[in-house]
């Protein structure tokens, strides 16, 4: 078709013309060009030396684990409801008695000032400015102290891993509770650590060493060694001085003899709320609810442990039918966006936990960065809430997702029985061997299961 043409004037180019102003600040600029967390994570990627960047986004062995519980938010699918009134989303939920404004918080993470220098009081001062939790690992790299100072009015939880050294382990959750911490985690995946088989590869030891392959792996990335050298040297609040990888410590560190009597003393010590994070079965999630816990995390470390592990996300929906509501379940692995977090909470998840979704944050621009993936994931979660057609969390539940599976179980016959090793206290075998296969055949969950 024939169109009539002119020549187009100054005043009508002037009308299309729109210049910004210039962002002189240059993490200002950087960070907005981010609008996933998978873009901050390309951004931390390449300011962070391979080494720190590595050990933050590896896992153990193959990767499987993590790689499974990314994907299985990707294999959804989501059923909105029209015509809801949504002009104002409630984001807020309540967990382990207190208000959180959003529906998660950031999990521990150790050694986290190796990854960008302002670690574990950016996480912690972008978490109180939000409003969320803000949880201090026992191998972080700033002090109970420290963090009560970057979140002096927000609420801060400590993870507890315990160490050969009891009297070390509890004086610093002592110090924990003295500074206000309101929940304690305690952390039961670890009787040794994974194989994370990136920081071998990288010859990744903590303080990092410079080495003829660190320095050049350096020459593009100034600002982390710059500010790496000339802040406060890395201390640990459980040691003073080690030579080796990070696995080869916790191997040192940590307690692996710790059972179910110990989880029940360790309990009774605290004044707080207590959950116990890394919980993989339905059979323990039982075992410790009917401890009186008052909460678990499902969890598998982010796939930094067992690897091949269950997926957390699926097996929500079988824990939370085995539980009810007498406590209260945390999730994490895995999370990468809004959505995932929204779906979890409509399979039943009071609350989530985002680990390297915080550090990717951090990596790409210390307390800014932090902040940024706290708005992406805000964003994320409102406007995915408004899309599914519910105004507050209260109302998510599993008629809004179903769970697509990619590996399911082998039937059922041709499989060996399950028998369960589990050494839950006062159980007979009989029971155990009933628990277990309970355990098994939940996980094919009925996705459309109502929550309780
Ligand atoms: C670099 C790094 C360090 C971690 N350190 C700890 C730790 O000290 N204690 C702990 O209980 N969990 C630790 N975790 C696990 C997290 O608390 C959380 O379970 C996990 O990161 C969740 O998975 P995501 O990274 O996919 O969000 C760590 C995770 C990462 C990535």
């Amino acid at each position: 078709m024939k169109q009539e043409r002119h020549l187009p004037k100054p005043r009508e180019l002037a009308q299309l013309m729109r210049f910004k102003s210039f962002e002189f600040d240059g993490r200002a600029r950087r960070l907005a060009k981010a609008h996933t967390i998978a873009e901050l994570r390309a951004i931390a990627k390449r300011r962070t030396p391979q080494g720190a960047f590595d050990y933050t986004d590896g896992a153990a062995e193959a990767e499987l684990s993590l790689a499974r519980a990314r994907q299985a938010f990707r294999d959804i699918e989501f059923h909105p409801a029209i015509l809801r009134d949504v002009s104002n989303v409630d984001t807020s939920v309540e967990i382990f008695g207190g208000r959180s404004a959003l529906p998660f918080g950031i999990a521990p993470t150790g050694f986290t000032r190796m990854m960008q220098s302002e670690g574990e009081r950016a996480g912690a001062s972008a978490a109180g400015a939000a409003g969320i939790p803000f949880s201090l690992s026992t191998v972080g790299t700033t002090s109970p102290e420290g963090v009560r100072e970057a979140n002096p009015q927000g609420r801060n939880w400590f993870q507890l891993y315990m160490q050969k050294d009891r009297d070390k382990s509890m004086s610093l959750v002592q110090r924990a509770a003295d500074c206000g911490f309101d929940t304690l985690l305690v952390t039961v995946d670890v009787p040794v650590a994974g194989a994370r088989l990136r920081d071998n590869r990288n010859g990744f030891t903590i303080p990092p060493q410079l080495t003829p392959s660190t320095v050049l792996n350096a020459i593009p990335r100034p600002e982390w060694w710059i500010n790496f050298l000339t802040t406060e040297p890395l201390t640990f609040a459980s040691l003073s001085q080690w030579d080796g990888t990070i696995g080869e410590l916790l191997n040192e560190l940590f307690d692996p003899t710790i059972t179910f009597d110990d989880l029940a003393w360790i309990r009774d010590q605290w004044p707080g709320k207590v959950a116990v994070k890394g919980i993989q079965t339905v059979t323990d999630a039982k075992a410790v609810a009917d401890m009186g816990v008052d909460g678990i995390v499902l969890s598998n470390h982010g796939g930094r442990q067992l690897d091949r592990a269950p997926i957390p996300f699926h097996l929500l929906p079988a824990v939370r039918a085995e539980l009810g509501n007498d406590v209260e379940i945390v999730l994490d692995t895995g999370i990468m966006s809004g959505a995932d977090i929204v779906a979890a909470l409509a399979m039943g998840a009071d609350f989530t936990l985002i680990g390297r979704a915080y550090l990717y944050g951090l990596m790409a621009g210390g307390r800014e960065g932090v902040d940024r993936t706290i708005a992406i994931l805000t964003s994320e979660i409102t406007r995915t809430m408004k899309l599914l057609g519910v105004a507050s969390v209260d109302e998510l539940n599993p008629g809004h997702v179903t769970q697509l599976q990619r590996l399911s179980p082998i039937a059922r016959e041709q499989r060996p029985a399950a028998t369960s090793q589990a050494t839950t206290p006062g159980r007979t075998v009989t029971q155990k061997r009933k628990a277990a296969s309970a355990a098994v055949v939940s996980s094919v969950a009925n996705p459309r299961r109502s929550k309780p």
